[in-house]
């Protein structure tokens, strides 16, 4: 592999938390020694009560369980908020860009600390008890990561829904986790648009009996709907409530939050993370991978509905007692040029965003970003899908003055935080690779049958042991966790994405080898899609697969078979797109819809999605062996009618 090489510049490797050398001599202790790293590395965090037993998992079917640190007891909130206020009571824990540029704000570690204590005695008030679930449907707004830690502040258990997705989508996470209470806001704001809050937790608890109240924020203060009884306004509730709240002590295995993502087969599932590893993991992975230093401004422009947001827009960055920037708006609002501006108004010395985003502004020239001066820039990073060489050369050559080091992240929903990146002082650069494991992480790639494949080699990624960060279970479905993740490679961690080792050592993520895509660094099953395509009355069959898309990395491409006699034209495209934006949410949108008499199935009456793939990637000429097909002859009507996506 003949790719360049970005050297760890001098000063880096002479500052940096983590150098070359210890690097691999904290990675090698991590292995053979865990027991002993761990309970170092654990103290990044302040524990009520200290743990006696590290690492208690198995990943076999006999004794499967995930267990790290578990007498230990501690509260998240009480380490991202009360054990820095000595000293940096007065420092920004947050700053604040609205959709607005000229809507700002900045919280002191004092100030969030009141607002939670408020927030958490507000929850406790409307009944909310230690392993209930909260459900947060809202914009990004300092007031969500108040809600988040109010949560964990008494031991109730968040689960953030993303504000694009439907009333639909909303309903159904609601109901999988019987949550009791909703958190939302009146409307969010985007692009000065308004996207309406509260009017859809209203169509989605139509159909949710276990909610019993509704705490509504003012956001935009435009007039929404308030259901006596059960809807409660943020401002009203917070008059008079105290400011003082005991943190809860938790046990280090008591759930921490529920995020739903998706898989390839049936509905989105609950991947539960717990308190004490998952915190330990965002926290230190935080510091190592960004080489966080006090002081520092950290900006994550993930939203707080993904894991992203959860671990490096809130608690890795709160627990290290940075400062961090939460962005409400889009990058191209009001120009381009936006991120770079936010950067420069607010001294940003950390900035992680997806390689969509990359993508999107490199189309649009250098010279929005060269307006500004970006001189507080340090580092950058990269996460959610793979980037592409191009955007990576941009990204350091146009952001970065060829400056600053990419951390290109790797990792999942499940693993809490991050898997593989370089950390910036002690791995020189490839770009597109995600280099090397972090500590404790044991990476194998093993081929179809499951054999282990050593030095250079192209494979499955596998993870043979656990580490704190690991999603613990799928709400209410143990069984499915094991069955997902420990099945397919029996003994091993299954992260469902192939990976090429080269002959450095470093590991390059090829995307994911199950039915799952890649939308923008958004992750969507595609039978959640093709689910929403059947529902319509017109669909007979749906198959839906991924294409190559130049901005959002992968395209939805759905192949649909209308039932007799009703006719595939644009309007009937176009009502099937609006359909499934209304069952899932816009980040569904289908990029090509085509109608396709029929599908390419197996005897037994299988879809072969191999083919379909092929012929949405516009590969017709290697579809590989089609004799096995109950028709061959779908096929060459399928390649004949190919979309392309717009
Ligand atoms: O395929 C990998 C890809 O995103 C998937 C995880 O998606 P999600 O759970 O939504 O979490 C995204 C944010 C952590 C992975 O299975 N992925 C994530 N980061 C990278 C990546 N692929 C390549 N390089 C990355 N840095």
């Amino acid at each position: 592999m003949n790719q360049p090489l970005y050297a760890v510049p001098a000063e880096w490797a002479a500052r940096a938390h983590v150098d070359a050398k210890g690097y691999g001599a904290r990675h090698a202790e991590s292995l053979a020694d865990s027991a002993g790293f761990w309970q170092r590395e654990a103290q990044i965090v302040d524990w009520m009560t200290p743990f006696t037993t590290v690492d208690e998992s198995c990943f076999d079917e006999a004794g499967f369980g995930i267990r790290w640190f578990g007498d230990g007891e501690l509260n998240v909130s009480a380490n991202c908020l009360d054990r820095h206020l000595a000293t940096l009571g007065d420092t920004p824990a947050i700053l604040w860009e609205g959709d607005d540029p000229a809507d700002t704000r900045t919280i002191s570690y004092r100030e969030l600390h009141a607002d939670v204590c408020r927030f958490a005695n507000i929850l406790k008030a409307q009944g909310v008890r230690k392993g209930d679930r909260v459900t947060l449907y809202m914009p990004m707004i300092p007031e969500a990561a108040m809600a988040m830690l109010a949560c964990t502040r008494i031991g109730a258990i968040h689960s953030i829904v993303f504000g694009g997705f439907s009333p639909e989508a909303l309903a159904g996470r609601i109901q999988d986790c019987d949550s009791t209470l909703v958190i939302t806001a009146d409307e969010g704001l985007r692009c000065g648009k308004t996207i309406p809050l509260k009017a859809n937790v209203d169509a989605a608890l139509t159909n949710c009996p276990s909610v019993e109240r509704v705490i509504v924020v003012r956001r935009t203060g435009n007039p929404v709907a308030m259901q006596p009884g059960r809807d409660i306004w943020y401002h009203e509730a917070r008059d008079g409530v105290s400011d003082d709240c005991v943190p809860e002590p938790m046990n280090a295995e008591d759930p921490l939050f529920l995020l739903y993502t998706s898989g390839s087969t049936g509905k989105p599932k609950g991947v539960v993370h717990t308190t004490g590893g998952y915190l330990v993991w965002a926290a230190m992975t935080h510091k190592y991978v960004f080489d966080y230093r006090p002081g520092e401004v950290f900006w994550c422009t993930a939203d707080i509905g993904w894991v992203t947001g959860h671990s490096y827009v809130v608690y890795g960055p709160l627990a290290n007692g940075a400062t961090t920037l939460m962005f409400e708006g889009v990058p191209n609002h009001p120009d381009f040029g936006r991120f770079w501006d936010i950067c420069d108004r607010w001294g940003v010395n950390i900035f992680y965003t997806a390689p969509t985003a990359l993508r999107a502004l490199m189309r649009e020239g250098d010279a929005w970003v060269t307006r500004a001066s970006r001189q507080s820039l340090r580092l950058l990073g990269s996460v959610g899908e793979p980037i592409n060489s191009e955007a990576w050369e941009w990204y350091h050559r146009v952001v970065g003055d060829h400056r600053c080091p990419i951390v290109d992240t790797y990792w999942q929903t499940e693993t809490g935080g991050t898997l593989m990146s370089p950390l910036p002082g002690a791995t020189a650069l490839k770009p597109g690779s995600a280099a090397v494991p972090m500590f404790g992480i044991e990476p194998v790639l093993v081929d179809a049958e499951g054999q282990v494949l050593e030095g250079v080699a192209d494979g499955n990624l596998c993870i043979a042991r656990s580490w704190p960060g690991q999603m613990r279970t799928v709400w209410n479905d143990h069984a499915r966790f094991f069955q997902t993740y420990f099945t397919t490679y029996p003994g091993r961690y299954f992260t469902g994405d192939g990976c090429r080792r080269d002959d450095d050592g470093y590991y390059w993520i090829t995307g994911r080898v199950d039915d799952v895509i890649n939308v923008s660094g958004h992750r969507m099953g595609t039978a959640e899609v093709e689910s929403a395509l059947v529902a319509h009355p017109k669909v007979a069959e749906a198959a839906v697969v991924g294409c190559p898309h130049p901005i959002k990395g992968q395209g939805i491409y759905a192949y649909v078979t209308l039932n007799a006699g009703e006719d595939g034209d644009d309007a009937l495209r176009a009502e099937l797109v609006k359909w499934v934006r209304r069952e899932i949410g816009p980040i569904a949108t289908p990029d090509v819809i085509q109608f396709a008499p029929g599908l390419p199935k197996t005897r037994s009456g299988k879809i072969m999605r191999r083919i379909l793939r092929k012929i949405a990637e516009n590969e017709v000429d290697s579809l590989g062996d089609i004799s096995t097909l109950a028709d061959p002859s779908v096929v060459a009507a399928l390649v004949e009618a190919r979309g392309a996506p717009s």
